[in-house]
């Protein structure tokens, strides 16, 4: 399969189909349990300013992993709208929904880069660890969405794992990510190469930093950082209001 290939929305959704039943304890357990850590910093991130009450849309949502985050910094809000392309993995999610949450959490399943979602109805739009599947081209089309779908003032957050390209132990990483895992997944995972693909997307997406400039191209307020020596990076920022943009 050439590199084009898996960046193809048909190829991503059916290798998250077949992750879906062992997506939450694989990415923890791969993760040493950072990825649990870094879903919180994504919704810590959020701007101070974002609207406790308001309409929340998850992008590229999978099992639901960011809610009990963004339930618990915002207990008022109103609602979750969860985005994504893979049918197991909302299956898996709808699994998980806790009694007081699931009559807050609506389901759309579809892909984020064609699905015509209501222009300026968001108050807030977060993604965890959705945007290696896409490449430049696509990451640009989502900066497109988030800028449409949030309402003036409102705010997001996203954060991925990332390439530490500086980090003196990045030999050390890439060993892990590229031999280690795949290892483990095919003694573990009975011969599956699922998960192993998340190495190749991640050297691949390199860090947020593309995508912080498509949407800051969409004229969005965006803040970037790293965490862990590089291992995740993210971007948060605010929809400036028409009176913010013109004062700028
Ligand atoms: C690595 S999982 C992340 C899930 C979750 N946000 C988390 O924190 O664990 C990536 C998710 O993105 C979804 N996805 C990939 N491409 C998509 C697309 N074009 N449109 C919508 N969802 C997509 C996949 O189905 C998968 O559930």
């Amino acid at each position: 399969m050439g590199t084009g290939d898996i960046y193809e929305p048909e190829y991503v959704a059916a290798l998250f189909d077949r992750c879906s039943s062992s997506y939450r304890w694989w990415s923890a357990v791969a993760s040493f349990g950072m990825i649990r850590r870094w879903r919180k910093v994504c919704v810590n991130s959020l701007p101070a300013e974002t609207n406790a009450k308001g309409e929340f849309v998850d992008l590229m949502a999978g099992t639901g992993e960011v809610w009990p985050h963004l339930t618990h910094r915002f207990p008022d809000l109103r609602e979750i709208r969860a985005i994504d392309i893979s049918k197991r993995m909302h299956e898996e999610a709808v699994k998980q929904l806790h009694a007081n949450r699931s009559n807050r959490i609506s389901h759309v399943k579809a892909n984020v880069l064609e699905v015509d979602l209501v222009k300026h109805s968001a108050d807030c739009v977060v993604s965890t660890f959705g945007l290696k599947t896409f490449n430049t081209e696509q990451q640009a089309r989502i900066a497109v969405q988030v800028s449409r779908i949030l309402k003036p003032g409102g705010t997001f957050s996203f954060i991925e794992a990332s390439d530490p390209k500086s980090w003196m132990l990045r030999p050390l990483y890439r060993f892990y990510m590229d031999y280690c895992l795949p290892l483990v997944e095919r003694l573990v995972l009975k011969g599956a190469q699922d998960f192993s693909m998340i190495g190749a997307y991640t050297l691949n997406f390199e860090s947020c930093n593309e995508f912080a400039d498509a949407l800051a191209a969409e004229g969005l307020e965006v803040n970037f950082y790293k965490d862990f020596f590089g291992c995740a990076t993210g971007v948060y920022g605010v929809k400036p209001t028409v009176a913010s943009a013109q004062s700028l």
